[in-house]
């Protein structure tokens, strides 16, 4: 029987596809459009990312990954469901063997855990496998994970930050925190609230934040202002106010705060022995989440360790997806144990 290979990175934010012997297929918002009446899926992807916030009544846009993990299962089966059909299909899909390797966040309970392997299977395939988010993201990040050498790899996507330390395989010492890229803009929306009493949604404190966030106050950012617009809290009515770079910057800074504390406590689990490995070749920084402005500098300072950037930040965790499907006997070893259910 034919068969068709892909990787998934069902992530908070995003949800990207890697497709054996052809790459990346597929790269479209975790968001799906329903009829609050009956429950019909409008639109799945970027369409229905467009309707964030903008829905008449009838209609949700909703989120159905939050945190890393499936807030909602039928939500998110319908996504995997859009994602296989739009990928693995290529005409005879009933004829074709469906083999799937799905990333979860290391710190996922066992419930979660099946949740995620139960909706692959429920949504058409036909043996889920899973992988650690930054063991993908190493492998992604073209590190080689077999060796006996100790890496770090910060892996901040929209829902969560995972550091990991990785050597032969596994997963050495871990820090997960559910704060990333959604708190960023959670904490650019209460700030434009408490400031100048305006309410913006979450596209508006996405955008202010890739525009204008920063991890770091330095020259090269302080005199950057962005014109926004919201409803005032007051009255209701359309407003619009300037806010700069220096006030964002700092209303991020509790969450960078929060993910510097991560990195720390994860590096007092390293065994000595890894240590040494770490000094020599520092952190590698992935997901979109680390894109903010400064942060690697300011790991860096904080911590006195190299920190590089992945080559794709935005496609590690599914490229490493990839080169598990490529060469799946090799590697098949790093895959999250539990029988894959057929
Ligand atoms: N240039 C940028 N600057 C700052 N943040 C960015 C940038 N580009 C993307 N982001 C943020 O990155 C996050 C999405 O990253 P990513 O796709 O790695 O997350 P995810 O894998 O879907 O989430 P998770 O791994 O937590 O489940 C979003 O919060 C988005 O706003
Ligand atoms: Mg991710």
């Amino acid at each position: 029987m034919i068969s068709t290979e892909i990787g998934i990175d069902l992530g908070t934010a995003n949800i990207l596809v890697y497709l054996k012997g052809k790459g990346i297929v597929l790269d479209e918002p975790s968001v799906i459009a329903v009829d609050s009446k009956n429950g019909n899926v409008l639109a799945v992807g970027l369409e229905a990312k467009h309707m964030i916030g903008r829905t008449p009544g009838n209609i949700s846009a909703i989120r159905p990954v939050k945190e890393g993990v499936i807030a909602n299962y039928d939500y998110t089966q319908s996504m995997i469901k859009y994602v296989i059909s739009k990928t693995a299909s290529g005409g005879n899909r009933f004829f074709k063997r469906v083999r799937a390797v799905v990333c979860v966040p290391s710190g996922v309970t066992a419930v979660e855990e099946r949740a995620v392997r139960e909706s692959t299977l429920s949504a058409g395939a036909h043996e889920a496998y899973l992988i650690e988010e930054p063991m993908a993201a190493a492998l992604g990040a073209n590190i080689d994970v077999m060796e006996p050498h100790g890496n770090m790899v910060i892996d901040i996507g929209g829902g969560t930050t995972e550091v990991a330390i990785i050597s032969l395989g596994g997963v050495v010492a871990l820090r997960s925190i559910r704060v990333a890229g959604d708190a960023m803009d959670t904490a650019i929306i209460n700030h434009v609230r408490r400031t100048y009493n305006l309410h913006i949604g979450e596209r508006t404190a996405e955008d202010i934040k890739i525009n204008i966030g920063g991890a770091k106050l330095d020259s090269h950012y302080l005199d950057k202002h962005i014109e926004i617009g919201g409803r005032d809290t007051t009255n209701g009515l359309p407003r619009t106010a300037v806010i700069s770079a220096r006030e964002i910057c700092l209303a991020l800074s509790e969450t960078t705060e929060q993910i510097i504390d991560a990195v720390k406590s994860c590096l007092e689990k390293v065994p000595p022995e890894l240590m040494s490995d770490i000094m020599d070749r520092g952190i590698i920084l992935t997901g979109g989440g680390s894109l903010i402005y400064g942060l690697d500098k300011v790991i860096a300072d904080e911590t006195d360790l190299c920190v590089h950037y992945a080559e794709k930040p935005l496609n590690s965790v599914v490229l490493g997806t990839g080169k598990v499907l490529e060469n799946f006997e090799a590697t098949k070893r790093v895959l999250r144990l539990g029988r894959p259910r057929y």
